[in-house]
């Protein structure tokens, strides 16, 4: 329950990011998001959605963004979030901006697990889509990552994007750190058990980890979700498992018009 509290914080934290304009880094470095990463190259990932209250996400359709479940305040007509897509520099004149119409937030999300909700957006986007597992046959070996967050625990929200690759933590090795806190059927974790130095963290939240499936195409496998600090020893990173919520999330996506 500790760690859950720790979560809330860093969503509070988040909130807070999202007022400051322009994004620029807290200690003045210019840099990019994501512990541990490099940048992404324009184009790389052209799914990759930057939502206006300071989280990640990836296009699920051309007009739904798949996000987690904590950036939103439930469910129904929203249009204060604004959507940032097709540019890895999210000042860049090819950045494209469109408003939210609705938000759905996972049905019985309390704060543990099911941490995924979608959001509609007002137009539909003249970019690529990203496929989702529908099953549990990727949630193994190396996934990547990407996001606009920190790049360091306590760091701020950065303009460009950036990428790592974290490798999978099976559930009994990532329960060993979290306990009860982790909800083993619903969420997957990544990251370098015993050294750390790689990681999402604060303002990746809702952004995608994902993987290339046997035909080399990218498929989600996970959400960015919560972890104690970032990319510390032992406290590997916590991500909603897609697989497990395939269903709902196309069934969602359906109800709000695909
Ligand atoms: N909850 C954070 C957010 O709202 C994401 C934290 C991810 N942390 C981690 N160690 N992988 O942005």
């Amino acid at each position: 329950m500790a760690l859950k509290r720790t979560v809330a914080v860093g969503a509070v934290a988040l909130a807070v990011f999202s007022l400051q304009p322009g994004g620029a880094q807290a200690d003045g470095r210019p840099g990019q998001g994501v512990v541990g990463g490099v940048p992404a190259q324009q184009g790389e990932f052209p799914w990759m959605v930057r939502l206006s209250m300071g989280c990640g996400g990836a296009l699920y359709t051309r007009q739904i963004v798949l996000t987690a479940a904590h950036c939103v305040d439930g469910s129904g007509a929203n249009t204060s979030i604004t959507a940032t897509a097709g540019a890895v520099d999210l000042n860049s004149s090819q950045a494209v901006k469109v408003k939210s119409t609705r938000v759905l937030q996972a049905p019985g999300y309390d704060g543990n697990g099911k941490d995924w909700a979608l959001i509609k957006l007002a137009k539909p986007l003249d970019l690529p889509t990203l496929k989702t597992a529908g099953t549990t046959a990727y949630d193994s070996g190396t996934f990547t990552v990407a996001g606009w967050g920190a790049t360091r625990e306590g760091g701020g929200q950065q303009t460009k994007l950036r990428k790592a690759e974290v490798p999978y933590v099976d559930d009994a090795t990532c329960a060993k750190s979290y306990g009860s806190s982790l909800v083993p059927a619903e969420e997957i974790c990544a990251g370098y058990v015993e050294k750390g130095g790689v990681d999402t963290c604060q303002g990746d939240s809702g952004g995608p980890m994902f993987r290339k499936d046997e035909t080399g195409a990218w498929i989600q496998v996970g959400i960015v979700s919560w972890g104690t600090g970032c990319a510390r020893p032992r406290y590997p990173g916590v991500y909603t498992q897609v697989s497990t919520f395939a269903k709902d999330i196309a069934a969602g996506a359906a109800s709000l018009g695909g």
